[in-house]
């Protein structure tokens, strides 16, 4: 998969794609992830990117003729997915991570100031993305959010696959706690089923402790993924559910 990532901060960005899992990927190769200067498609030598919004107010907008000639050239006429993080957009989830996961290239455009021109997104048919209900100084963090759960999702970046088909085993569940040593601290001690050495017993104690949490916090993550769950999960939780005494939570969906 290649990315490219449009930017009038590559310096805030490029720290990110060098650590960790995705450095590695970005490393060997087996991502390719590009991050642009936004500045080198400025309608002139002062470097101009951005003008005052029309109708009057503060703030300024991110040209449309800079915006739509960075994301024409780097899709070299091809399609493209243009990825455009702002709060108006429809919420990030594991499944978009999944849905975006499948296109051979994105391009991410990340806005400053109030944003880009209207026209952009529009021209460009962006996929405007929110991770949430807040408001951040720019699209680089909420770039960056997204290009990193996307990337977990494409083969060979994560070490082990094992966890991201967890991931998707778990999906709409919350994740077990987890312990290491010392098993005595400040008076808490570590689950002794931990330390049974009996796999089968801890499998089913990790999800009873990811079901238990999920609906005690998230009880609605549950009822929307309850149905998409193997069988034995959905079983186990209508009957923790019921010993939660939150029974009519799973049940009011269920007719
Ligand atoms: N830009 C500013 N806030 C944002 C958010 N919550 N999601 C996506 N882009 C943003």
């Amino acid at each position: 998969m290649r990315c490219d990532i449009l930017t009038l901060f590559p310096q805030a960005v490029e720290p990110y794609l060098a650590v960790g899992i995705l450095g590695k990927a970005v490393a060997s190769g087996i991502v390719d992830v590009r991050v642009h200067d936004l500045r080198r498609w400025a309608i002139n030598r002062y470097g101009q990117v951005d003008d005052e919004i029309y109708g009057g107010g503060p703030g300024m907008a991110i040209l449309a003729p800079v915006a739509v000639a960075a994301v024409e050239e780097l899709a070299g006429g091809d399609r493209v997915r243009v990825v455009l993080p702002d709060p108006r957009g429809r919420i990030f989830t594991q499944e978009v991570a999944k849905e975006l996961a499948f296109q051979e290239r994105l391009i991410f455009l990340c806005g400053r100031y109030e944003g880009f021109d209207a026209r952009v997104a529009q021209i460009l048919q962006a996929d405007e993305v929110s991770i949430g209900d807040y408001v951040v100084s720019g699209g680089e963090l909420p770039a960056l959010v997204i290009l990193d759960a996307v990337l977990r999702q494409v083969r060979g970046v994560v070490g082990d696959p094992q966890s991201v088909v967890q991931d998707s085993f778990t999906l709409g569940l919350l994740d077990f706690p987890v312990y290491t040593r010392p098993r005595h601290f400040r008076g808490l001690a570590v689950p002794d089923v931990l330390l049974s050495g009996n796999h089968e017993a801890i499998r089913r104690y990790r999800l009873r402790e990811s079901l238990r949490l999920t609906l005690q916090r998230r009880p609605e993550l549950l009822q929307r993924y309850l149905p998409h769950l193997p069988p034995e999960v959905q079983r186990l939780a209508l009957e923790m559910a019921e010993e939660l005494g939150l029974h009519n939570l799973l049940a009011a969906d269920r007719g």
